[in-house]
Order: C-alpha cells, then structure tokens, then sequence
C-alpha cells in the first residue's frame, strides 16, 4: 500500500475514533504545550506564580477611568483572571500591560456568568433541560460564546451541573434537573457548545463545570446549607454529569459553596485531588466560587484567611476567586513550608494550560471585526425555537390550540414583562431585545384585550382585578400569563412555599366565576405548586423563563403554528411538603402506592392508635407528584404497545434491545419522547425503583405506527455499591418503555455472571 494511502487510512482511522468533532490534543500538541508551560514556570518568580492563581472581581458597574490599583497589579504580574470586566476599553488596556509589561508577558483571562446567552437570552438552564435536547444545548451555548467572545469573554462560569431534588432552591432554575442520564447528556453538549470543537478558536469559551460538588443537595432546599452525602450516592448520582463534561473537554471546574459531610468542597482535597484529578483524570484548572475559600472560616473549618490559604492549596485549589488568601498569605506559607513549591507550580501549570490552549498567547485580543452579531436573526430563530421545544404542556381540556378566530383576554403579571422573561443570571441580555407575549400576539394580530389584574408576581392587592374581569366577560378565552419574577429564583433564593405568589390565585378563582376558558402559562424559575387552581383551569403551559424570544414561542404555541415539545427533568410536587421529591427513588420497606393511601379526613374521630396506611405517604397528599419527572404534553397522543426484549438473558457485556411500537392516535401530526427505564430489582445496596437509560424523540403523523428500539448493555447497569466498586451485579432487571417515570410498558431480563 502506497505510504500516502496508509497515512489517509490513519487519519480516517483517527477521525473515527471521535465521537464528536471535539478536536483531540494530538501527542505531539500536548508536548508543545507542556513544554511551553516549563519553559514559562522556568522564568516566573514566586510573586508571579501566585499572581496567576488570583482571580480579580471587578464590578461590571464600573464606570469611568480604570483604577489605577488595577493596572498596577497587572503590571506587576500580581493577577491572572478578571471577573465582570464588561467595558470594551478595559478589557483591551488591562491585557495590553499584561501582554507588553508584565514580568513575562502571561495573558488574562476575562470570565463572566454567561448561563444561558449572553445578549440572546435562551430558556433558563431548567427550561432547556426541558427541551431533553443535546443539540439545542450545544446551539444555545455555542451563540452565547459567539456573543460573549465579541466582548473578550473567553471563559464562562457554566454548565452548572447541580443534580436538583428540591423545588424550593432557587438555583433549581439553573440546574439540569433531576437526573444523572439527562444531566451528563447536557453537560457534554454545553461543553462541546461553549468550546467549539477547538478552544483555540477566538469565539469560543472555556467552559467551567460548577458547582462541584453536591451544591442541590442542600439541607431543606436552602441554598449555601450542609450538604451529607454518602459516597455511593455522590458517585451514582451527583458525580457522572462533572464525568460527563470533563471528558467533553471541560477547562475549568468550580468548587462549590458547601461542604460535603463536614468538609467544605473548597478546602476538600478527597475531591479535588483524589476523585477529580485521579478519577477523572481532569487536567483543566479549578476555581473556588466567591469567597468560598474565606468561607471556610464561616464554615468553622479554617481559624484564619492564612489558614483558609493552607487548606486551599492542600486541597489543590487552582484559582482563589475574588478574596485574596492566596495573594495575603500563600508565599510565607512556603517559607514557612507549610505549602511546597511544587504546590503551587501544580497551580500555575493547569492555569497556563488552558490559557495555552485558548491560544491567548498567540490571539489575546478580540479578532478584528469580531461584533459576535448581537441578537441576529439566526441566533433570535434559535432562541425561538429552544422556548419552544422547553414549554411543556401540563394539563390541555381539549382548549389548545386556539383558533386564530378567538378573541382572547389577556391578563396576568408577566404578559408583559420584559425583563423578568429573560429569568436569573441575565446580566447582559437587554429587556428591549424581549419579545413578550403581548408583543408576539400584536405583531400576530391576535383579537386581544390586555388587563394585568396584578402588577408583579407579588402584588397581593386586588385593585386591578375589576378591569381583568371586565374583558374576561368579553372574551371567548382568557389566556393568564402568571408566575415568578425572575428574581425569585437564583442564587440565595430559595422559597419554602412554591405556590404562585402574591394574589394569582385569588385572580385566577374570580376570573374561573366568569365560565370562560383559562389556559395558565406560567413563567418561573422552578416548578410551581399550583393544586389550589388546577381546577379552575382548562390548560396549563409551563414556559420556564423563556428568555428574548419567548413571547413568539408562546404565540405560536397556543396557535398551533407549534407543538409544545417540553417534558419535565424534574418532578413536580403537589405542594411543597413532598419536597425533596424526585423520581429514582429507593422502594423502601413499605413503599406506598400512588393512589391507595389512607386520606387524613376518612380517619374516623377518635380512632383507635394504629399504623393507619402502612407505608409511606403523607396522611394529606399521598405520595405521588403532580406531574412525573418525563411528563409532557402534545396536540396529539400516542399508544404504546408489544414490549419486547431480544433475551431473556443475557451476559455481562452483551447487547440487549428492548422495543416497542408507539402509534400516533390523535388527528394531529406530532413528536414523543419515548423513554428507556431500567430497575435493578436486587443488588449489594438497594437500588432506585427506576433509573433512565435512554430516550428519543420519535416523530409521527396522525395513525403513523413506528417501531421504537434502545439497545444497551451490562455497561449501563453499573453502580457503585457500599464496597465503592463500580460493577453492574447478576440478577433480574425490570425495563420500561415509557411515556414518562410513571407509566410505560414493563418487561424484564436476567442479567447473568
Ligand atoms: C456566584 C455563583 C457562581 C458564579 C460566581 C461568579 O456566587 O455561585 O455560580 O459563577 O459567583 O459570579
């Protein structure tokens, strides 16, 4: 064979090799690299190694000349990254002293939250985890890094990977939902989205896996509070989305908040060195959250910030994000040899790698012409269509869609509000970018009347409500838009009563007096318990935030023009005394059946002391959730029918396949997400009633009856067990294929030694 062809071969070979176009360091790149980085570490003093492991927040409020305190540090070397540097000139002027004046010329890198868009603002995390979409993920990541690399951002604080069990926390809003399947899929897809297939391309982003780890299992969904996880559960559970995204390529992760069993992430060497370097094999660099270093004084874990600096670099914290512990107190920990050289220069290599791999030595300025195309069509046309496909659709009494012939009354506190549809962690995205529903229903010339009723989510006066139910009466149908304003949830925002604030149901309850048809679209960072009024409604739409384009998603989802294609990645409780509610949940002793439960009020008076129900449900509300984790709704329906599996038996690393035929019974073309469950039925620790493997979206017309098949192995049945092996175990397995986590067609196997 001619040696041109055998070097084509190899190449395709190579090529093959990748799943993703993802760019794979070559042998030799990596050399280059790493010899770079020694030759860099050679020349740098100790002063400047810990300048490079100073993360510097600066506020994106600052007006005016920079400071010089600024400029002067840079020179100095005495810092390595800015936080929030959002003017144009700054940003230009500060890596230029870094580049020409500093003692070796080592680039900055400028980072920012830039969550879910950066001007174009997609759904919130939450929403597009709705989507269960890899590919609107990676596009919606993809736009944001174009955006936001135009402003010299080159590094994001996301995909925040936080598995979410609790409904109250606020930062549910920017989780990827409930669960580890969904989560790790999306986490692989921010990835590849933020860092291109190549992070030295000038419009990408390094990506930052945070918050690791643990951060959703907060005590009582109160954010920042004590996190006690066993370590099967941390490593079945919480673990695989940060697996997930670090061999998508992560650059950076970040530490979170909490400790974990009584040692705060930040100052946790068992994670960051143990499971995350030699584990996971990550060799991207990790940064602390705000403050979170000095936290630990708070935490009652560290006496004093020097302390705090020893625990850090102990633990092998890469970066200090805005406090100074480092920049106070780690070189006379090396004189005092406390923190060794070599410490440090671990820090500075992981730093400079990326750095190098961003090409910022090379292209450390915004590319000529670079404008990002803020807002254009294409990326607005994205945004559209990712609100669409995270609107799931909860509860439809044959009201949706709309005829275009209706005339509707439009009313509710978040019909119009710019702003609060873009949802939390919006900080660039500008409001009169927003297309609100009343704006999408105007362009659209819907018959339309508009009354608030409230003026925010909060309002609790009813002062506005005569007017709402004025044009009520002369409706056909009353649209509601109603939910949370964007700032309650996020950060720090944690509710312990998830209902609709203020007086939206009180409204609701009057305008469902005037007989006419109420579709509620809610607008929230978070599932919203709404049993007090489901009955009062005929639809239920749950739209998330859905940022810049919502109010056009939204239209053309009542309309028809779209079918809703949202399902839920998290559990939605009937109140908020079920939380922490999720739905891979163990079995129990006396697990309790989603129905059959003793009712509080059939207790008979005075009734004799007893074990009333037997198992375990709440006298009040039962068990079950409102909606299942999967749920969601479409303008059409589906049967499902003739599960099979290909064996009965089958053996460790052999494929199994397990099918059934979905039918589309409605009159409506339309698209199911057709879920895989699996149950280990026994194993060495006791296993989840139900865990997701796999799921598709299936198109099919009205009749169309398609074929629907998942093939997986032992490979997707391993667990990590009480000994900490990660090993699938002999026995019978229960399958699904499932609509969502509650219902489905079930069948079983053996899998056998
Ligand atoms: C915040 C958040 C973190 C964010 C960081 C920088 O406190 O916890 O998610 O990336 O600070 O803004």
């Amino acid at each position: 064979m001619k040696p041109y062809a055998l070097l084509i071969l190899l190449l395709v070979f190579f090529n093959c090799k990748n799943e993703s176009s993802k760019h794979i360091e070559t042998s030799d790149e990596s050399y280059k690299i790493e010899t770079k980085i020694n030759n860099i570490l050679s020349k740098m003093t100790l002063e400047e190694k810990i300048g490079q492991t100073n993360l510097r927040g600066t506020s994106s409020r600052v007006k005016g000349e920079l400071p010089e305190e600024l400029k002067t540090a840079v020179r100095k070397g005495e810092i390595g990254a800015f936080l929030n540097v959002m003017n144009l000139e700054y940003v230009k002027e500060l890596q230029k002293i870094a580049i020409e004046e500093s003692p070796n010329g080592i680039p900055l890198i400028f980072a920012r939250d830039v969550i879910h868009g950066f001007k174009t603002i997609f759904p919130i995390p939450l929403g597009l985890a709705a989507s269960w979409d890899a590919e609107i993920a990676k596009k919606s990541s993809e736009i944001a890094a174009f955006e936001a690399s135009s402003a010299g951002i080159r590094w994001t604080f996301a995909p925040m990977l936080d598995i979410a069990r609790d409904s109250r926390w606020g930062r549910i809003a920017e989780s990827p939902g409930e669960d580890p399947y969904l989560a790790s899929i999306l986490g692989k897809a921010y990835v590849e989205g933020f860092q291109s297939d190549d992070l030295s391309n000038p419009t990408s982003m390094a990506a930052c896996a945070k918050h690791y780890i643990g951060y959703g299992a907060a005590i009582g969904g109160r954010d920042y509070n004590t996190v006690n996880l066993s370590e099967p559960l941390l490593r079945n559970l919480y673990l695989p989305p940060f697996q997930s995204s670090i061999d998508a390529g992560a650059a950076t992760v970040m530490s979170s908040f909490n400790e974990v069993n009584g040692i705060p992430a930040t100052g946790n060497e068992f994670l960051l060195k143990q499971v995350l370097r030699d584990e996971l094999q990550f060799d991207g660099f990790i940064v602390s959250d705000w403050d979170s270093t000095v936290e630990m004084i708070t935490h009652g874990f560290a006496r004093d910030e020097k302390h705090v600096a020893e625990l850090s670099a102990i633990a092998g914290l890469d970066m200090e994000m805005t406090s100074k512990a480092y920049e106070h107190h780690l070189k006379t920990l090396v004189e005092e040899g406390k923190v060794s050289v070599k410490q440090i220069d671990a820090f500075v290599k992981n730093i400079l790698r990326i750095k190098l791999r961003l090409n910022l030595f090379e292209q450390p300025y915004i590319p000529e012409g670079h404008t990002g195309n803020l807002y254009a069509e294409a990326h607005l046309s994205e945004a559209k269509k990712a609100a669409i496909k995270s609107t799931v659709l909860l509860k439809n009494d044959a009201i949706l869609p709309l005829a275009n012939t209706a005339k509707v009354a439009v009313i509710g506190p978040l019909a119009n509000k710019p702003h609060e549809q873009l949802g939390t962690w919006t900080f660039d995205g500008e409001k009169k970018h927003t297309v609100t529903p009343t704006d999408a229903f105007k362009k659209a010339n819907v018959k339309f009347q508009f009354a608030e009723g409230l003026t925010h989510s909060r309002d609790r006066t009813n002062k506005g409500f005569n007017e709402a139910i004025r044009i009520a009466k002369n409706a056909d149908v009353i649209v509601f838009f109603g939910g949370e304003e964007a700032i309650l949830s996020g950060e720090a925002h944690s509710r312990a009563n998830i209902d609709l604030p203020g007086a939206q149901e009180q409204l609701l309850k009057e305008l469902a007096k005037t007989g006419k048809p109420i579709v509620l679209v809610i607008m929230a960072g978070r599932p919203i318990t709404i049993a007090n009024i489901i009955d009062d409604v005929d639809a239920v739409l749950m739209a998330w935030h859905p940022g810049t384009m919502g109010g056009e998603a939204l239209h053309d989802i009542i309309f028809g023009l779209s079918q809703p294609e949202g399902h839920l990645p998290v559990s939605w409780p009937k109140t908020a005394g079920q939380l922490p509610y999720f739905y891979n949940h163990k079995n129990t002793g006396r697990p309790a059946e989603a129905d059959q439960f003793v009712q509080m009020d059939s207790i008979p008076i005075a009734a004799w002391q007893s074990s009333l129900g037997n198992d375990s449900h709440y006298l009040d509300v039962g068990y079950a959730p409102h909606f299942p984790f999967g749920y969601g709704l479409t303008y059409t329906d589906f049967k499902y029918e003739n599960i099979t599996v290909s064996q009965d038996t089958i053996s460790f690393n052999k494929d199994i396949t397990i099918k059934a035929s979905i039918t589309n019974t409605g009159k409506n073309d339309g698209k199911e997400l057709v879920q895989l469950y699996v149950q280990d039925v026994v194993g060495s620790i006791t296993r989840p009633i139900r865990e997701l493997k796999r799921f598709k979206h299936v198109n099919l017309k009205s009749g169309e009856t398609k074929e629907v098949s998942f093939t997986m192995s032992s490979e997707d049945l391993k667990f990590v067990n009480s000994k900490l092996i990660n090993a699938a175990e002999e026995g019978v397995f229960n399958v699904w294929i499932a609509p969502h986590a509650e219902a489905g067609l079930k069948s079983s196997f053996y899998l056998k030694e």
